[in-house]
């Protein structure tokens, strides 16, 4: 099964000085596979000196807008976001799988509901994929946005934020806060931290109207918002994170393991099945991971974070034991029915059994 499907690159616009939006577009054979929801993302990949390079971008446009268009942000040192920045053109051609990812709640045509988001910096990214997609799709809706951002100059999507304010008008607020700008209004300047979240939820936005919350952002922020959250009396249930990952290695093809020989009776044995297809693998132990040793016998298994965050890795363990090292990913209830992310799960006995397929 093709995991990675070409896109076309029909437009590639200036956002901010480190942020480019990127319109891309399928082949009439993959038109389908593209079809994304509200707050998905893709997950791409690209020869750098010769190694494969994925990475993650959300996608930005609304479900209405008819155009799948990501936003990516450019990071320090990183391969993929720089060379994205300063030379990809429209014409060519990029690698992508189809859209993944969990950052959304079901649209209802006919509910009346407040939504609040927290988002920072390029954290707006799935964010707006999400307001643009509920103020079209739920009329009766309305969405406040906390946004984070350094100063104006980095702002994403200010002007499209301004234009969706004026056409649907009085459902999308937007506050600003700016860490290193003073604005009219102490609060909105610094750093969203549990005290200015506080804050905001005891003067500006009341809690007790909103139905869903969606943050993404930097953990520590997360963390902080979601506590805040709570002690005004949301649940988990309404509460929806995206986790974005700054911790990614600059490479991600996996480390050097050699392809093991199965030999009974030694080590760790894994059977994977992937795409109807099942291998028993042999794992070198000393705590390489279900992901890593499906790779390492060549089989074509799904990642992209390799960090625990994005689930593009997600498997089940069908038999046997494997323990996470970090899960930003997976709810407790896909843990609880066996799921792992492969990225992150070592076996905890010498066999253990899984599948992608489910
Ligand atoms: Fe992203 Fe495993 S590859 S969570």
């Amino acid at each position: 099964m093709a995991r990675f499907h070409p896109l076309k690159v029909t437009d590639v616009r200036r956002e901010t000085r480190d942020a480019v939006v990127v319109t891309l577009a399928p082949g009439d054979e993959d038109r389908a596979l593209f079809d994304f929801t509200q707050g998905q993302y893709l997950t791409f990949r690209r020869i750098f000196g010769g190694e494969e390079l994925r990475r993650s971008y959300s996608i930005c446009s609304g479900r209405d807008d008819g155009v799948l268009r990501v936003g990516i942000k450019r990071v320090e040192g990183g391969a993929f976001s720089t060379w994205a920045n300063e030379a990809l053109a429209p014409g060519d051609v990029l690698e992508a799988m189809p859209p993944t990812g969990r950052f959304h709640a079901p649209v209802d045509p006919g509910a009346a509901r407040h939504y609040l988001a927290f988002a920072a910096g390029s954290g707006i990214t799935p964010v707006l994929s999400i307001i643009r997609t509920v103020l079209v799709r739920e009329p009766k809706s309305r969405f406040t946005l906390v946004y984070a951002n350094r100063q104006i100059s980095s702002i994403m999507f200010r002007e499209e934020l301004e234009d969706l304010k004026n056409q649907h008008l009085g459902r999308l607020s937007v506050i600003h806060i700016l860490k290193h700008e003073a604005q009219e209004i102490d609060l909105f300047t610094g750093r969203i931290d549990a005290a200015k979240v506080e804050a905001l939820l005891s003067g500006w936005i009341d809690a007790s109207t909103v139905d869903t919350a969606f943050i993404c952002g930097p953990e520590p922020m997360m963390l902080d918002i979601a506590a805040s959250l709570r002690a005004h009396g949301l649940s988990d249930a309404q509460i929806r994170f995206e986790l974005f990952a700054t911790g990614q290695p600059g490479h991600t093809r996996p480390r050097p393991a050699a392809s093991v020989p199965v030999a009974p009776g030694t080590g760790i044995l894994a059977t994977v099945t992937l795409d109807g297809t099942t291998r028993s693998v042999a794992m070198s132990g000393k705590g390489q991971t279900i992901l890593e040793a499906a790779l390492a016998a060549e089989m074509d298994a799904p990642y992209s974070c390799r960090a625990g965050v994005c689930s593009t890795c997600r498997c089940k363990v069908l038999q046997g034991e494997a323990e996470m090292r970090v899960n930003h990913a997976l709810e407790d209830y896909e843990v609880r029915a066996g799921y792992v992310l492969s990225c992150q799960a070592v076996p905890l006995g010498d066999r253990v059994v899984v599948t992608y397929d489910e």
